[in-house]
């Protein structure tokens, strides 16, 4: 059984998928970006849920129902700030995507949609980003059986570009 990978443009928060990933900031309270997006979509619920968790670290995951939202669950991660790639950001950034999937497969979950997490307002280079969250999401595939879908969801039709790159690369020659 092999897990299906996607890209697609869309708003994650309209997407019908089991669980959404958004990419929120340590304190789980909300913020710009796919982060205010969610919270505004999922309603205030949701924060009340968020404030119980008491934060997240970076490169961690943490979960909640999705309220308001068609998806059942979010799970909420916290990508790393880039600062030039040599503070640790490539592996704190797969943490994510790995933390993610195996909270995922725990909730029996079979459809999970990210989002390009670190890419924004946290300034990871988005090529970079791309190839690693694909090869993170593939990795984790094989202690994540229930994860059947994965979808990539983003946000431009420039960063929808760069994710499908990311997944034919993998099939390349050499890749
Ligand atoms: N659906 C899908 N993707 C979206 C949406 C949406 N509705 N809105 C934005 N994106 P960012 P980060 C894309 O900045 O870089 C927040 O304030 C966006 O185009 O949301 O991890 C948090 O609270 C980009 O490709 O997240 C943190 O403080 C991607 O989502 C901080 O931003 C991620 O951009 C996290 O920064």
């Amino acid at each position: 059984m092999s897990i299906l990978l996607r890209a697609l443009r869309a708003d994650i928060t309209t997407l019908q998928v089991d669980a959404i990933v958004n990419a929120a900031n340590s304190s789980l309270l909300g913020g710009g970006g796919v982060d205010g997006a969610i919270h505004r979509a999922a309603g205030p619920d949701l924060v009340h849920e968020c404030r119980l968790l008491g934060g997240c670290k970076t490169g961690d995951a943490k979960l909640t129902k999705g309220y308001r939202l068609p998806a059942r669950f979010i799970i909420h991660t916290v990508g790393p700030v880039w600062r030039g790639g040599t503070s640790g950001e490539p592996e704190l950034l797969a943490s994510c995507y790995r933390r993610a999937m195996a909270i995922a497969q725990a909730h029996a979950v079979q459809s999970l949609a990210f989002p390009s997490i670190s890419t924004g307002i946290y300034g990871y280079p988005i090529e970079l980003a791309a190839k690693t969250a694909v090869a993170t999401v593939r990795a984790a595939a094989s202690e994540a059986p229930s994860v059947r879908e994965v979808v990539f969801c983003c946000f431009s039709p420039a960063d929808l570009a760069v994710y499908e790159a990311a997944l034919g690369d993998a099939s390349a020659p050499g890749g």
